[in-house]
């Protein structure tokens, strides 16, 4: 398990969406929500398109492409008209101000 540097905990503040790339695979968005940092797949598994400039209200990531809503802290499927795969989520830790996921 690689443990990947986010950004300083205060550089993302709450509701706010962060996303990085890891080498050719791994985009990952991360969020604040409320003081917990959550982290999954940036890419929506409806058409494998970003998510990271989608609307996140409370725990709930509207995909910006086609609508599919998101729980960011499961990575589950909230609404969509056709059954999705689950978004990949990853183990995020704070380390004194740090963000990291461990992918
Ligand atoms: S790519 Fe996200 S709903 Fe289609």
């Amino acid at each position: 398990m690689t443990k990947l540097f986010v950004g300083k905990a205060s550089d993302i503040p709450h509701g706010k969406i962060v996303h990085m790339t890891i080498g050719k695979k791994k985009d990952i968005l991360v969020v604040n929500i409320g003081g917990n940092y959550h982290a999954v797949s940036n890419l929506c598994s409806h058409e494998g398109l970003r998510l990271h400039e989608g609307r996140l209200t409370g725990k709930e990531l509207v995909c910006p492409w086609h609508g599919a809503k998101w729980d960011v802290t499961t990575g589950k499927l909230v609404l969509f008209p056709e059954k999705l795969k689950s978004l990949r989520s990853f183990k995020v830790s704070i380390e004194n101000d740090s963000v990291y996921v461990e992918g």
